[in-house]
């Protein structure tokens, strides 16, 4: 089994980190990839942006029949289903059916799996490796989370290894074992009092069960963390031109860095390019070519031409500026759509622009 490639799309919300994500998944499809696009946002971006009516949290086939398509090349897509992920692997991990279907019933393990803090981030990891481990896919694509700090995605499989492998969940999952002083057996006692044996008996199984799944939780997470820090996993920076995103891009290489993560390349969306076209060929003349109206018409090009250009040279040297600050990385601009997005084949559009299909704007191999 050769690993597939991992790309991870990284980026604060409303930059078309979504938006790249599909386009790059359609990129590599067709190019000729089993492609696999995750998304970890729960908005329903991922589905739109592909012209599908839903996603759930399994891989599903995108139609690319009205496309030109490599062969071998096929595309998936899911959305993270934080609940559906972790009854999943309980059923996977447990030591028996048995002791699954009882884990699952459990109240405690009902409220930790919907409300323990930094759960999407857990099961993420979990998908993660199960779509690194699936042997059906060449490259897989993740949409990261829109979250205050970026990097916090990377951190999520080191925080699973140490959540149930830690001593804590040891602790709590070995019956006997901090239960043995007089004093624990006295507070033990009063909290037997207060909530009734049903109650600490639910917790007691629910620690039990736990701890026969936290060791496949605990591995699975060394080996997403062994992944993201491999050669096989490219980490692509979905930004814009504007100061505020460039900012935002350059603490994420700072904080990436500082976790021995490195930087791949960057994805300018909404990208000015010069204008290549004349401008007349976009705005045609009106049809009344009376003296004012003429004049007008011909000023405005003018003057759109100049403002835009104008715009493209700020953007291709804010493209630049991000190359260099992250050493020399490629970079790839996606340009503004006016229309198309939300079909396959409008996506297209940006997925010429984007690897496999199309060498960076600026970098190694420009
Ligand atoms: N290059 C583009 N041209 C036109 N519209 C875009 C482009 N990129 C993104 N959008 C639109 O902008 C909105 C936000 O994009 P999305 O990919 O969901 O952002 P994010 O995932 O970063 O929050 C969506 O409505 C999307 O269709
Ligand atoms: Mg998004």
């Amino acid at each position: 089994m050769t690993s597939p490639r991992l790309l991870l799309c990284c980026g604060t919300g409303g930059v078309g980190k979504t938006t790249t994500a599909a386009a790059l998944g359609l990129a590599y499809a067709i190019a000729g990839y089993r492609t696999v696009v995750l998304t970890i946002d729960p908005a329903r971006r991922l589905a739109d942006a592909l012209g599908l009516s839903h996603l759930d949290n399994d891989p599903q086939p995108v139609d690319l029949s009205s496309l030109s398509v490599a062969e071998g090349g096929s595309l998936h897509a899911l959305m993270l289903d934080r609940k559906a992920t972790f009854d999943n692997a309980v059923r996977d991990l447990s030591t028996s059916p048995e002791a699954a279907e009882k884990l699952l019933a459990n109240r405690y393990y009902q409220a930790a799996s919907t409300r323990l803090t930094g759960a999407h981030e857990y099961m993420a990891t979990e998908k993660l490796h199960q779509l690194l481990t699936a042997d059906r896919y060449d490259v897989i694509i993740v949409d990261t989370p829109p979250s205050r700090h970026a990097i916090d995605f990377f951190l999520a499989p080191r925080k699973v290894q140490e959540l149930f492998d830690g001593p804590v969940v040891r602790r709590l999952v070995n019956p006997g074992r901090g239960l043995t002083g007089g004093g624990t057996r006295r507070l033990f006692a009063w909290v037997l009092s207060l909530v009734g044996q049903d109650v600490v008996d639910d917790i007691a199984e629910f620690f039990r069960l736990m701890g026969g799944v936290s060791e496949g939780f605990a591995r699975h997470g060394a080996q997403v963390e062994t992944a993201l820090h491999s050669k096989q996993t490219d980490l692509l920076l979905v930004t814009t031109a504007s100061t505020a995103s460039r900012a935002g891009a350059v603490s994420f290489i700072r904080e990436a860095a500082a976790e021995g993560l490195t930087l791949h390349g960057f994805v300018i969306n909404r990208f000015i390019e010069p204008v290549d076209v004349p401008l007349h060929a976009l705005h045609p003349a009106p049809n009344d070519v009376s003296e004012p109206l003429w004049h007008r018409w011909s000023v405005a090009l003018r003057h759109e031409a100049v403002r835009r250009n104008a715009i493209a040279e700020r953007h291709h040297a804010a493209a630049l500026d991000l190359s260099q600050t992250a050493g020399q990385v490629p970079v790839w601009a996606l340009p503004l759509l006016t229309e198309g997005l939300g079909s396959v084949t409008g996506l297209r559009q940006l997925a010429e622009r984007l690897p496999p299909l199309t060498p960076p704007l600026l970098g190694p191999q420009s």
